[in-house]
């Protein structure tokens, strides 16, 4: 089993990956929850019947009562009515302060219950169990959780960190092949902004088989990455603002497609192709970086060009708010495997852009 420890002041946990974990629930749960008699589990419709009662029994042969609720599977989940919903059933069940949640689903499960164990009781103990790649390499880890609002997306949440991360490989072997290829966006990403030997690793693993082969080394470097940058920036003001390498461009795509023409994956895996270009231009990023990055992601059958107005980028930059400031931290690559923040006017970004 590979085992790593995100280090933080009073809140330092371990994330386990191993495939076939999941039938080792209980007992790794109880060893991170002492104290818990209760346990809540939030799933969602997709994720229920495929591990739902697999995981219950695990947890209850440990000593653990639960009781558990599946949200409707997709991004609508993460809102203010399911959320109510969640703190319902938690004080039916009779949750106490000493009791805890556990996110069994993917990044949408793991955001919303672990905002409605931060908020329940002004704040119980969770652990994360993620099934999908997404959710294994990135939104499991690091402590962000939220819902969405009218106004946009994970505006109403905290900081809120789990107990336990358990990741379980073999539960991506029932995601359909897109979801695994959005999480591979991610992935790229990792090597993109930190370890040139892993962007290499994946360049000769073209194919969910392959990847699959080599998959606890993979969450094993994405999660250590994630862990590193996470110790460093806890609240996102400095180093975690590398992790959005291909975000900010990407969320122009998003708005192109209206949120649903293109998924966050394919927006990233272009926005990391529009910034590696854009690096070039500039003389930051060697020439020949953004030809690498799109051959491994069209080999993972992600497009590497989204076309997109001027508008939806000023949007996506914010420059049709006021306030908003005339620069900002655009994340560019200075080698594969190194990204800097690199501040740049926005009126001159959008013109670069165009
Ligand atoms: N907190 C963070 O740091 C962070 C980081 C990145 C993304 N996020 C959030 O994560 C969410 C996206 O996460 P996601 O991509 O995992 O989406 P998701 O949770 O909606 O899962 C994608 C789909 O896969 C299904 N699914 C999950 N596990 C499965 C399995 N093992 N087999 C079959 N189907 C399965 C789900 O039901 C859903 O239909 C977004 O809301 C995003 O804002 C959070």
């Amino acid at each position: 089993m590979e085992t790593l420890t995100v280090d933080l002041p009073g809140r330092s946990y371990d994330i386990l990956i191993e495939k076939g974990l999941l039938s080792r629930a209980g007992e790794l749960c109880r060893h991170a929850l002492p104290q818990a008699k209760k346990l809540f589990v939030v799933t969602d419709t997709n994720v229920a019947p495929l591990y739902l009662e697999r995981v219950t029994a695990q947890l209850e042969a440990a000593g653990f009562q639960t009781a558990s609720y599946a949200v409707p599977a997709g991004e609508g989940a993460k809102c203010v009515e399911q959320l109510n919903e969640l703190w319902e059933r938690m004080m039916a069940f009779g949750l106490t302060r000493t009791d805890a949640v556990a996110a069994l689903g993917g990044g949408v499960v793991g955001d919303l219950a672990g905002f409605a164990a931060a908020t329940v009781l002004r704040g119980v103990d969770f652990v994360q169990l993620p099934t999908t790649l997404l959710a294994q390499v990135d939104s499991s880890v690091g402590g962000k959780v939220a819902i969405d609002l009218k106004a946009g997306k994970n505006l109403a949440g905290c900081f809120w960190q789990p107990r336990l991360v358990l990741m379980d490989p073999n539960t991506l072997d029932t995601l359909p092949l897109s979801t695994f290829m959005e999480g591979m966006a991610e992935v790229v990403k990792y090597g993109c902004i930190k370890d040139g030997e892993f962007f290499a690793y994946l360049e000769e693993r073209p194919s969910r088989e392959a990847l699959m082969e080599g998959i606890e080394y993979i969450l094993y470097i994405c999660c250590n990455i994630k862990r590193m940058v996470v110790e460093l920036d806890e609240r996102d003001t400095g180093e975690r603002m590398l992790l959005n390498f291909g975000h900010t461009l990407g969320h122009a795509y998003e708005l192109a497609g209206h949120y649903t023409q293109w998924s966050h994956g394919d927006a990233v895996a272009a926005g990391m192709c529009a910034a590696a270009h854009l690096g070039e231009r500039l003389g930051i990023t060697p020439a020949g970086t953004a030809e690498r990055l799109e051959k491994v992601l069209s080999a993972l059958g992600l497009p590497t060009r989204i076309l997109c107005s001027p508008e939806q980028y000023g949007a996506a930059i914010g420059l049709d708010k006021k306030g908003s400031g005339s620069t900002i931290s655009v994340i560019l690559l200075e080698e594969l495997g190194r990204a800097v923040r690199h501040p740049m006017d926005k009126q001159v970004l959008l013109e670069e852009l165009r």
